[in-house]
């Protein structure tokens, strides 16, 4: 098997392939997706409300990310593994990006970082790319800045539809490898995906990207509750595990479990 690099995407996209990304936070669910031929693995900071509970992504650290980016890139052999670099970890300057991102090159073995923002953070991906780090960019809803941005919505609608190719060409310029779009109209991100040489990553922004991302507890059920229109649900995870559980309870008040065959 061989591994995919940030250039087989670019190829992928030069040849018309679409490719596949999805979150992964440790072992078991990294190794399927690797598995099934997913091409990127994100230990995204979404780890902060999907792993850890908590409401937002903005709480979760560089020290609770990086033991499950370690297990993750320790958990595939053939995903590429890119790292979310936390809020408050890179925006202070490139030089705190670049030893942030340094951090999860050597302690957790990731192949790449991912960072969101536009053309503020053009010096940050400069510096991070320059110091031998592949940088995937994030641009249109950033939730990092969901208060700023007045919470969930759609950006780059109308006028703002030139900012997000803006963003896009600057990330390209500064050296990112790829770019997520979130929340962005399906005509934008089909622009932008047209403008850039490199590849393009949708979530809410349609089928003209050149992959797309879902975070998996939404794709394969293991969330519940109501999930955002842009989520298509794969699998029922929640239910296949409430159920399993279940059964297991039932078993062991009814002295069913363990039967002899389980038995020394
Ligand atoms: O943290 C995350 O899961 C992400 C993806 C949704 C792109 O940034
Ligand atoms: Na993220």
């Amino acid at each position: 098997i061989k591994r995919i690099r940030t250039h087989h995407l670019r190829e992928m996209k030069q040849r018309g392939e679409r490719f596949a990304m999805l979150t992964a936070y440790e072992q078991y669910a990294a190794q399927t997706f690797d598995e099934a031929g997913i091409e990127v693995l994100l230990v995204g900071d979404s780890a902060s409300n999907n792993v850890f509970a908590n409401e937002t992504s903005l709480p979760v650290t560089v020290d609770e990310l990086i033991p499950l980016a370690r297990a993750v890139s320790r958990s595939v052999r053939r995903a590429l593994v890119v790292a979310d670099l936390p809020f408050g970890s890179y925006q202070a300057s490139p030089e705190q990006a670049y030893l942030t991102a340094v951090r999860f090159m050597k302690e957790a073995n990731a192949h790449a970082v991912k960072l969101e923002g536009g053309i503020e953070m053009v010096p940050q991906v400069r510096k991070l790319t320059e110091g031998g780090i592949p940088v995937m960019a994030h641009i249109g809803f950033t939730p990092q800045s969901e208060h700023n941005l007045g919470g969930y919505r759609v950006q780059g609608r109308g006028d703002a539809a030139k900012k997000v190719v803006e963003e896009a060409l600057a990330m390209e310029e500064a050296g990112a490898f790829a770019v997520v779009m979130e929340m962005v109209p399906g005509d934008v991100a089909g622009e932008v995906t047209d403008s850039v040489g490199i590849p393009t990553i949708g979530i809410g922004a349609g089928p003209s990207c050149d992959g797309q991302v879902l975070v998996w507890g939404d794709a394969f059920g293991f969330r519940t509750g109501r999930m955002p229109r842009f989520v298509k649900q794969y699998a029922d995870i929640h239910g296949v595990l409430l159920e399993a559980a279940r059964e297991y309870a039932a078993d062991v008040k009814a002295g069913t479990f363990p039967s002899d065959e389980h038995t020394f």
